[in-house]
């Protein structure tokens, strides 16, 4: 039976009525919420005698997956000395795991799984060790306490996925991400039940990978900066030991300033090629007309499938202007002469070419969704991902795809690079509204991916682009489509988010690394209250035309501190807005803006004292200013005060003054929650 979420005050009244001693949430902290949760009387003690049986046919990664939840329940725990086994055919195991045989992470492969937790006895069931290891990550997130230690609530869980893709994709070309980072990632994926890494390691910034047949690539296109065979093995073992696959992507014929820096005769224009450093769409391409180009992507392709076991190979394919295709006289020789019309078709024949040579290494080709084309083959996978940036139709390509008989995998909607906010993400489904698909079509939607394009990122940021945000999507991707309440969500990230540290994830213990560097280890505490109501600037704002930054720009400042999702500020609107709506809580919301108005006088010898953070003076001091109109407002409201006769045109100058700013290119987030509590004292909506 399949659970509803039902509000939680109903949940507590329901309780209350049947005397239980408990009201939590039907989700309590799993995320992504399972399919079937059967919460029932009792509890599992978890204590130093814990024993593990592994019954069945597992594969051994089961053994070392296992080991590490035992750690990690250990470190939460505190258990000092605890001789746990993780024994094969253990059958008096108090944690039993039973599997019936090894599985592979590929698409389609079994990952489901049954969990269930009685007084005595734990007993996790699967197919196979996919299945196993996510209902293990489930069994983390089970363990609560009370004043008589820890403990596994008693429920029945029986869980699969929604869709067989669930992705990361990591760009690696336009800021180098290490192999540590990846690491540490694909187990932030494993904890979120995601089991496709897609390495984005071609672009205009650098190419990524040793290839030995084509060795200019990494020697002159990447600054040194690559992976080596070894490195790309071990990535590729450490995610299969998590039941995660690994997707490469070459990312052709457009976005090729590495590869024609390395190969300039591949060119579709005699120039001299450069990497990339800014942000945009540059115009090197390769010429799809010269042989030459598809005996190296042959040599590319064959070391690359090599090295990746993926049955897909990702073509990239996206944001081909052809520029320089209409300025060589060749290439327009050769549209002419093979009645090709225009260049979506003469990429169309790029593409038709290396799907020949793909095939020939038995690869699926996969591609975003510029290679959608007459002629494609059907098994091609077809990834959308423009929508409203694009001033497109949100899943456009993605209806269009599954129309045509193609599978789809969709990523307009989760480009975390853009620093929208969860709800965003969380709210996007991959399958399109009822009626847009016939059942046939619907089965072609193959999951999501969430995108982390790296422009804006380094190793020190990049965990705190992609987490918690992309827990969120998981649950979208995993779960039922009906698990949509915001609050719920946001409630559950909060815990997710911590655990994920458990496991190395930098994601907050990065700020405050920028923190300490930015005051010179001076006032933290006093900066953290201004970032954590500032959000970098979203979409492609934070970076003008694109060349605001560089790659080689400072990601150690102010703005690198900021989430996309500012909590509080976030979380402080809903709590101003419901004190209109309610009159409650004004005791939290006044201490709030007490706490805002002092702020910029608190923070001022901090920013006298640090250069770095001048770009950041005039909001502190607007958000200061606002955050003192907002207690009169509030005075107002009470009837302490009455409202002083030049109120309404300061409010709104201040107001306005503090959404003006754009320091070291954020925005102050509680901005709509302050304007709410003015707005209710003056009786009128200000602009
Ligand atoms: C893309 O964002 N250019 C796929």
């Amino acid at each position: 039976m399949k659970f509803a979420i039902v509000p939680t005050h109903v949940f507590a009244l329901v309780f209350l009525l049947a005397g239980a001693a408990m009201a939590q949430p039907q989700t309590r902290n799993l995320m992504p919420v399972p399919q079937s949760v059967d919460w029932q009387q009792g509890k599992f003690r978890l204590t130093q005698d814990l024993t593990v049986g592994i019954n069945g046919l597992p594969h051994d990664r089961l053994y070392a997956y296992t080991g590490r939840v035992v750690q990690r329940l250990s470190g939460r725990t505190g258990f000092l000395h605890w001789p746990v086994q993780i024994g094969h055919q253990h059958t008096q195991g108090s944690l039993q795991i039973t599997v019936e045989q090894p599985g592979t992470p590929a698409l389609y492969a079994d990952e489901s799984y049954t969990i269930s937790v009685s007084e005595n006895q734990i007993s996790l069931r699967a197919p196979n060790d996919l299945g196993a290891m996510r209902g293990l990550e489930t069994l983390l997130q089970l363990l609560e306490a009370d004043e008589e230690g820890y403990y596994f609530p008693a429920v029945a869980i029986q869980d699969a996925p929604r869709f067989p893709w669930r992705g990361l994709m990591l760009d690696v070309s336009r800021h180098f991400l290490p192999i540590e980072v990846i690491y540490r990632n694909l187990d932030a994926m494993a904890a979120m039940k995601l089991n496709v890494f897609h390495w984005h390691l071609s672009d205009d910034h650098g190419w990524r990978v040793e290839l030995r047949s084509v060795p200019e690539l990494h020697r002159l296109a990447s600054d040194g900066q690559y992976y080596t065979q070894e490195q790309i093995r071990s990535v590729i073992a450490y995610a299969e030991a998590r039941g995660i696959w690994v997707m490469p992507e070459c990312d052709v014929p457009g976005h090729g300033s590495a590869i024609l820096t390395a190969l300039p005769q591949l060119g579709s224009k005699d120039m001299e090629y450069d990497l990339a450093r800014n942000a945009g769409i540059f115009d090197p391409t390769l010429d799809p007309t010269n042989e030459e180009v598809y005996v190296v992507l042959e040599k590319i392709i064959a070391e690359m499938v090599a090295l990746f076991p993926s049955p897909y190979f990702h073509i990239g394919g996206d944001e081909n202007e052809g520029h320089h295709w209409d300025e060589n006289p060749n290439i327009q020789e050769f549209m002419q002469v093979n009645g090709i019309e225009d260049n979506h078709e003469l990429q169309g024949y790029f593409n038709a070419r290396l799907h020949k040579i793909l095939a020939k290494y038995d690869r699926e080709m996969m591609g975003w969704e510029e290679i959608l084309a007459e002629g494609i083959p059907e098994s091609t996978v077809i990834h959308s991902w423009r929508g409203a940036n694009e001033g497109l139709p949100a899943k456009q390509s993605l209806v269009q795809a599954a129309k045509a008989g193609y599978p789809v995998v969709l990523s307009n909607g989760y480009y975390i690079d853009l620093m929208y906010p969860t709800q965003d993400h969380y709210l996007v489904d991959p399958m399109p509204e009822k009626g847009r698909l016939t059942a046939e079509e619907e089965k072609l939607i193959l999951g999501g991916e969430a995108t982390m394009w790296s422009e804006l990122v380094t190793p020190l940021t990049v965990d705190s682009r992609i987490w918690p945000r992309t827990a969120a999507i998981a649950e979208r991707f995993w779960s039922d489509a009906s698990i949509t309440d915001l609050d719920d969500m946001q409630r559950r990230l909060k815990v997710v988010s911590y655990q994920l540290e458990e496991l190395g994830l930098q994601h907050l213990h990065a700020r405050e690394v920028i923190l300490r560097n930015l005051t010179r280890n001076g006032d933290v505490a006093t900066l953290r209250e201004l970032v954590e109501v500032c959000e970098p600037l979203q979409g492609y704002t934070r970076n003008p035309l694109g060349v605001y930054y560089t790659v080689h720009s400072p990601y150690t400042l102010f703005a690198d501190a900021c989430m996309a999702d500012a909590r509080l500020a976030r979380d402080f609107n809903a709590a101003a807005k419901d004190f209109v709506a309610t009159g409650k809580g004004a005791e939290a919301v006044i201490s709030q803006l007490e706490r805002w108005a002092t702020l910029h006088e608190r923070l001022s010898p901090t920013l006298a004292g640090n250069p770095v953070l001048l770009e950041v003076k005039e909001q502190s001091k607007a958000l200061s200013d606002a955050a003192r109109m907002a207690l009169i407002a509030m005075d107002v409201i009470s009837g302490q005060k009455a409202l002083p006769a030049d109120y309404v045109d300061q409010a709104e100058h201040v107001l306005n003054h503090a959404a003006e700013q754009e320091g070291g290119r954020t925005q102050l987030a509680n901005l709509p929650g302050l304007r709410t509590l003015v707005e209710a004292a003056v009786g009128e909506n200000l602009d």
